[in-house]
């Protein structure tokens, strides 16, 4: 299985970076030299003392004295060295154990079980750091099973959406034209009532176009056209600004912006975006000519754009149903719309790793919305 691998450990610092073998040598050559010298120096004044001719008394004293720190010297050098055979078998060795063990583990082999048996202090330590490896690779399986299957469910709704819209065009076509065919022929011998029920019809029909298409185009998002380079977003809304050219100076619309940079993304898609919003504040004006603003600021590997408009706003209630698809506030015929297009906003903005709200901390008037977008590397220039 793949999970990315730990970062390398944190080097220490200050004395911690000595290892604890080295302080056992150093301490334990420091004591050993201190008691070799302090036996040293002992025998050599017994060897003074006894030159100098003690009474048998005093001499034979003196010999069990010389005897006992023989006897000392030799348990007590029994006793380091057995010492440093435990620390080194006993501690050091099992450290080094489950230090290899963890390290493979780090690397990489989440499925590599930590163990060792002595001692009592680490084998328990061991067998809890197995637990939770093993707890973690359980719970990230099932997440990455789960993650897999959403992929993979998601991927059949988006086949589905695009085959039902682009299937369902051509009989709707036909129920369109054929309807409006009726009615040219036969209207003249048809009252009334029967055109209002054939103009019904065609409305009908009409309408239903236009969702399905709206409905492919939203299908077609991160399925086609997908190529994401780096990308100039001041060009993105400079070309959104020219297809909207006609109604922007029918309404003497005022677009002013901040300097905007360059993004990882796809320019079409980019151009969308900027298109619907500034559509929107249009379309949602007040009585004052459409004033908006296109702002940036960036969030670390971010950048956060802004939308903020003078017109009606949007109450802060429906800041996340105006986001689903085909869901709108007002009746069609005071602002027309199938209600698609922040749906395909936010949709474009998540298919580029970032995310789409309504900003409702400005109680002003008009709306503000904002998106992110992953910055173009300093390098991608
Ligand atoms: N700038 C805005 N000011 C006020 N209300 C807005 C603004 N933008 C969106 N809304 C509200 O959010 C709803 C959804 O917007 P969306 O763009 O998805 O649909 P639409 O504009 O009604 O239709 P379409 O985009 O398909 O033409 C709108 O019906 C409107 O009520
Ligand atoms: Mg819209």
């Amino acid at each position: 299985m793949s999970i990315h691998p730990l970062p390398p450990p944190k080097e220490p610092v200050g004395l911690g970076r000595l290892p604890v073998a080295r302080w056992f040598l150093f301490t334990g050559a420091v004591a050993g030299v201190a008691f070799v010298a302090g036996a040293v120096v002992t025998m050599l004044m017994l060897a003074e003392a006894q030159a100098l001719n003690p009474p048998p008394g005093v001499a034979a004293q003196m010999g069990r004295v010389h005897a006992a720190l023989i006897v000392l010297f030799a348990v007590l050098l029994a006793c380091g060295a057995g010492l440093a055979v435990i620390v080194r078998y006993a501690v050091l060795k099992p450290i080094d154990q489950l230090t290899d063990q963890v390290r493979q583990v780090a690397a990489g082999d989440f499925d590599h079980t930590l163990h060792v048996d002595r001692p009592a202090e680490l084998a328990e330590l061991s067998s809890h750091i197995d637990a939770m490896r093993d707890r973690i690779v359980s719970a990230w399986r099932v997440a990455a099973d789960q993650a897999e299957e959403l992929r993979r469910s998601n991927g059949e709704l988006e086949q589905f959406a695009y085959v039902a819209s682009h299937d369902l065009q051509e009989p709707l076509r036909k129920v369109a034209s054929f309807t409006q065919m009726l009615e040219q022929r036969y209207g003249s011998e048809l009252d009334e009532r029967a055109r209002q029920y054939i103009h019904y019809a065609v409305d009908g029909a009409k309408r239903m176009q236009l969702l399905i298409n709206d409905l492919l185009d939203f299908s077609r998002v991160g399925r086609v056209t997908g190529e994401r380079t780096v990308t100039d977003s001041g060009e993105a809304l400079n070309q959104a600004l020219d297809n909207l050219s006609a109604t922007v100076e029918d309404t003497e619309t005022t677009v002013t912006r901040d300097d905007l940079p360059k993004v990882k993304g796809n320019r079409l898609q980019l151009t969308q975006l900027f298109q619907n919003l500034i559509e929107n504040a249009i379309k949602f004006r007040s009585e004052a000519p459409p004033r908006i603003h296109i702002g940036v600021k960036r969030s670390g590997d971010m950048w956060e754009f802004s939308c903020s408009d003078n017109g009606i706003g949007v109450e802060p209630k429906y800041a996340d149903r105006i986001f689903l698809i085909f869901q709108r506030l007002h009746p069609r015929d005071v602002y027309p719309g199938t209600g698609i297009g922040l749906a395909l906003c936010r949709k474009i903005v998540e298919y580029h790793g970032g995310q789409m709200w309504l900003d409702n901390s400005d109680e002003g008037q008009g709306a503000t919305f904002r998106w992110t977008l992953p910055a173009a590397g300093d390098d991608d220039d």
